[in-house]
């Protein structure tokens, strides 16, 4: 069994040993910009994870680690740019360094060297593998559609807004753990239990991340706070206000977004968040969804003792500044 920050490093090593293309400067710059401004790297420390909960070779599951990261990273670029989004890990988004035609195609590279990674699993499961990576980037593209459809829409569903998160941010999560699981060679019961781990606390860290999007120390939190406000974002919070709220605050809800309005937009909204107390609603859902995931874990028939880190990498997510 490997720490979290034994994985970390491995990682870190290994997105440093990419060797990208020089030319065009252009379109590779950005990808090396990107994959080298951090960020928690969560979902190749959790695929990692995986293969030591079922025993498996840290070693040979390093390109399926890169090709998740990779293909987290290419969603952020694209991400940001659909959601206009001036600051990632604390510095210039790639569309704002170099414009939004760029950001597109260094994305789109991102997602042929996500494949390129990935194929070099050991052949024996490489279709799995390959499966599961294709079904979890088309899932990723489903939400993220989803995600945008709705900022326009006013009668959005908690259900609704559940699966939405769960295509655009939680299936990465479980798939990740999954080709763990593949990686390693565990059973397709196994496989489907991690996933199904992975999955919930997905949706959990999702409901975290829009809990900071409005509540996070400006500092820390990397990202430009209030983006979600802004733009309308059904969110978990604005959904339960929308559902709490008597006609005259809803009405604060018409604002449109300007730059001259943005601040006072995101200042009255942040302030029916607080009266109508729906944070403390978030943090409710978010802890079911944990205690989910924790439920499929239990299930997963290797000594406890082995799923220790896990839940406390899980615990400790929720409780993320960033
Ligand atoms: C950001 O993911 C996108 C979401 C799904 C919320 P992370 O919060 O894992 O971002 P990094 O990789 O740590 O920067
Ligand atoms: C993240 O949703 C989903 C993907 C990047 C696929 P957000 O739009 O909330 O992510 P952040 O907050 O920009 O990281
Ligand atoms: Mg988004
Ligand atoms: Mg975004
Ligand atoms: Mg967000």
């Amino acid at each position: 069994m490997h720490s979290p920050s034994e994985l970390l490093e491995k990682i870190e090593q290994a997105i440093n040993d990419i060797q990208y293309p020089s030319h065009p400067a252009s379109l590779y710059e950005p990808i090396s910009y990107i994959m080298s401004l951090g960020g928690k790297r969560i979902r190749p420390t959790m695929l990692l994870m995986a293969v030591d909960l079922f025993n498996g070779d840290i070693q040979q599951a390093i390109p399926a680690a890169l090709a998740i990261e990779t293909f987290h990273n290419f969603t952020l670029i694209h991400d940001d740019i659909m959601d206009n989004a001036p600051l990632r890990r604390g510095k210039q988004t790639v569309h704002e360094k170099w414009g939004d035609n760029t950001a597109i195609l260094s994305g789109d590279v991102m997602m042929v060297e996500a494949n390129k990674h990935l194929t070099r699993v050991e052949v024996a499961i490489l279709k799995p593998a390959l499966d599961t990576f294709n079904n979890t980037a088309q899932g990723v593209c489903e939400g993220q559609q989803l995600d945008m459809e709705f900022e326009s829409r006013n009668d959005v569903s908690i259900d609704e807004y559940i699966n939405m998160i769960r295509l655009k941010t939680a299936v990465l999560v479980g798939g990740a753990m999954k080709l763990g699981a593949i990686v390693s060679k565990a059973s397709h019961e196994e496989a489907d239990l991690i996933y199904q781990f992975g999955e919930n606390l997905g949706i959990a860290f999702q409901l975290q991340d829009d809990i900071l999007d409005v509540y996070g120390d400006p500092e820390k939190f990397g990202k430009q706070v209030g983006g979600d406000i802004i733009s309308d974002k059904k969110t978990f919070l604005r959904l339960k206000l929308q559902e709490l709220a008597d006609a005259n605050d809803l009405e604060t809800l018409t604002m449109q977004q300007s730059p001259e309005i943005n601040a006072e937009k995101i200042g009255k909204v942040t302030a029916l968040y607080n009266q109508y107390e729906v944070k403390e609603q978030a943090t409710l859902v978010m802890k079911e969804y944990l205690e989910k995931a924790f439920a499929a874990l239990h299930l997963i028939s290797v000594p406890e003792e082995q799923k220790r880190e896990l839940i406390l990498l899980a615990n400790q997510l929720m409780n993320r500044e960033s």
